[in-house]
């Protein structure tokens, strides 16, 4: 479902700030597979995820999208295939948009035009029954600005309109980080049974290893814009933080440093 193959991606190329972010990446995803990401600071996390949706365009390699040659098109050309939940609860909404407005924005994201945007009643008992789903009481609240919402309602409105309208590949960037522990504990859950229940095929990057480890079927770790871990099935079961720091290690030949990812 998604494929990388040889991705490298620098910034100010050939300047005194030069930074090689990506170096060759190849990554396969299969349909359905749930990939947790951990790596410490400027490991390349994010701009992996950038290169995917087409917020950054890698200087070598080719990206697939559900078998589709995507590394050249452009964000909006790639918005139908993917849905994304940032870190920053305020990045993934309109915030002088109603709680409808902004669910209609994202229903009709890939949609043809004929179908596009107004919120009909129809819909309007459709998003009802999808914010129903998050328990939050959302679904009396449709007219209320999003500016509004705590930042966990908004990153549980973020995963909800990345989500519902079945995407290729879901990217989470950090999605709980800013958030409260028990707000994040909630959004953990409910990342957990939409993907389940939609199958999605899933990149989320967390700086807890414990949630890397706990969610997801298959768990890779970057170091300096390389995968240098990639562990599934038995094993990733198995495994322990432990064992993490002692791989990285084990590769690296140095401690890892980032106590809120042992921490939590
Ligand atoms: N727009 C940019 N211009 C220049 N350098 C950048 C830019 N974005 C990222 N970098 C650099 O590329 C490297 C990888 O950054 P990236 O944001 O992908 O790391 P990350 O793994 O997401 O880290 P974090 O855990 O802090 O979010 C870092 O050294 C970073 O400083
Ligand atoms: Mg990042």
């Amino acid at each position: 479902m998604l494929r990388l193959r040889d991705v490298s991606m620098t910034f100010n190329e050939g300047t005194f700030d030069e930074k090689k972010a990506l170096l060759n990446i190849n990554l396969n995803l299969r349909e359905g597979e749930f990939v947790t990401v951990i790596g410490s600071n400027g490991a390349g996390k994010s701009t992996l995820m950038n290169v995917v949706s087409g917020n950054l365009f890698p200087d070598v390699g080719d990206i697939y999208i559900n078998k589709k040659q995507v590394q050249t098109l452009p964000e909006y050309k790639r918005s139908a295939l993917i849905g994304r939940v940032f870190q920053d609860p305020m990045a993934g909404t309109a915030p002088s948009m109603t709680i409808e407005e902004n669910l209609a924005m994202a229903y009709t994201r890939n949609k043809k035009r004929s179908l596009k945007l107004g919120v009909t009643k129809k819909r309007k008992e459709l998003f009802q029954d999808y914010l129903k789903t998050l328990n939050l009481g959302l679904e009396n609240r449709l007219k209320a600005k999003v500016g509004l919402l705590s930042g966990g309602e908004r990153q549980a409105l973020s995963l909800l309109m990345a989500t519902f309208t079945d995407p290729d590949i879901l990217l989470l960037d950090e999605h709980t980080a800013a958030l409260d522990p028990s707000r994040a504990e909630l959004i953990t859950a409910l990342t957990k049974e939409v993907i389940e229940e939609f199958g999605l095929t899933t990149l989320m990057v967390t700086h807890n290893m414990q949630q890397a480890l706990d969610l997801g079927d298959r768990l890779i770790m970057m170091d300096k814009g390389q995968i240098i871990l990639d562990i599934h099935g038995e094993e990733k079961k198995q495994l322990s933080i432990e064992d993490l720091l002692k791989e990285f290690q084990r590769i690296r030949g140095e401690q890892f440093e980032d106590d809120r990812a042992v921490l939590g």
